[in-house]
């Protein structure tokens, strides 16, 4: 139904910047956000740990009928798009490694080995997801592949791209890169459109940054209109509703902060309520 609401997750605010862009695209969608603050960062974890916690958030939020659900998270989508696909056949899942690997071709444009950097979780980085997304449709392009474990933290914790500390990690994983030459950089992780100006400004312009999270917005646009799912109602407003494991003030600091975007305050969820979703499943963590 055109007005069934769209659910977006990741571990933290990362995917806000996703929501924020479907917002954009698509104002009068409502839309579920879900962020695994108590268990983030996912991008430490195993495929089965990350693939267990994105299960428990859907059956959570299935009873509100989703028409889509984004996976706002480039771990989760890199971990566990082929095992949620399996386990919840009929719901339209989308991920962000598609979009994002399709607009770094295109922004390679016609040049016969282009090289193209990404930046990323150390799950994402280690799973190749992008590796293949890309390659897939370009074998002749040159990947420059660097995980940057400390960002996604440094950003949950509120530092902008002014934050010395940001300014040394950001120094640190990319100069390496830019020493090799790079025709575009990929943001493979949804929390790093927050530090796209500084990231930009530091890799210069002959550098495209493709900024993952306005690619999936507009990949999830075109998805509803081929399914005739969206939303043209313009009397109604779009609502964004958050949920969150760790019940902290920053979580609503953090995202007018970086986002520009006012939000209710989230409701918390426990982590129990999720486990309790899932009571097939052994109590400890895959390992
Ligand atoms: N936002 C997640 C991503 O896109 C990463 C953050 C984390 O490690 O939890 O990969």
């Amino acid at each position: 139904m055109s007005s069934a609401p769209i659910v977006v997750l990741d571990s933290g605010l990362g995917g806000l910047t996703v929501a924020a862009a479907l917002r954009q695209a698509l104002p009068y969608e409502d839309i579920l956000y879900f962020g695994d603050t108590a268990r983030l960062p996912y991008g430490s974890k195993s495929a089965q740990t990350v693939t267990r916690f994105v299960r428990q958030i859907i059956r959570f939020l299935l009873p509100r009928n989703p028409k889509h659900v984004v996976i706002a998270c480039n771990t989760a989508t890199a971990l566990a798009m082929p095992s949620l696909r399996q386990s919840f056949v009929g719901l339209p899942i989308s991920g962000v490694i598609e979009p994002g690997a399709r607009a770094a071709i295109e922004a390679a444009g016609a040049k016969a080995t282009p090289v193209i950097g990404i930046i990323a979780t150390e799950a994402t980085i280690r799973s190749k997801a992008y590796d293949r997304a890309i390659l897939r449709r370009r074998n002749h392009a040159r990947l420059l592949l660097q995980s940057t474990p400390l960002l996604a933290p440094i950003i949950e914790e509120g530092r902008t791209g002014d934050d010395p500390l940001v300014r040394l990690a950001l120094k640190q994983y990319l100069s390496p890169m830019m020493q090799r030459g790079m025709d575009v950089l990929v943001l493979g992780c949804t929390h790093y459109p927050i530090l796209k100006t500084t990231i930009a400004k530091l890799v210069g312009a002959g550098v495209t940054v493709i900024d993952s999270a306005h690619q999936c917005a507009q990949d999830v646009a075109a998805r509803l209109s081929r399914a005739s799912l969206l939303r043209t109602d313009s009397s109604h407003a779009g609502d964004l509703r958050c949920f969150v494991t760790d019940d902290s003030p920053r979580f609503a600091v953090l995202a007018s902060k970086f986002l520009g975007m006012k939000i209710d305050p989230p409701t918390w969820v426990a982590p129990e309520t999720l486990y309790a979703t899932d009571p097939s499943a052994p109590i400890r963590e895959a390992v």
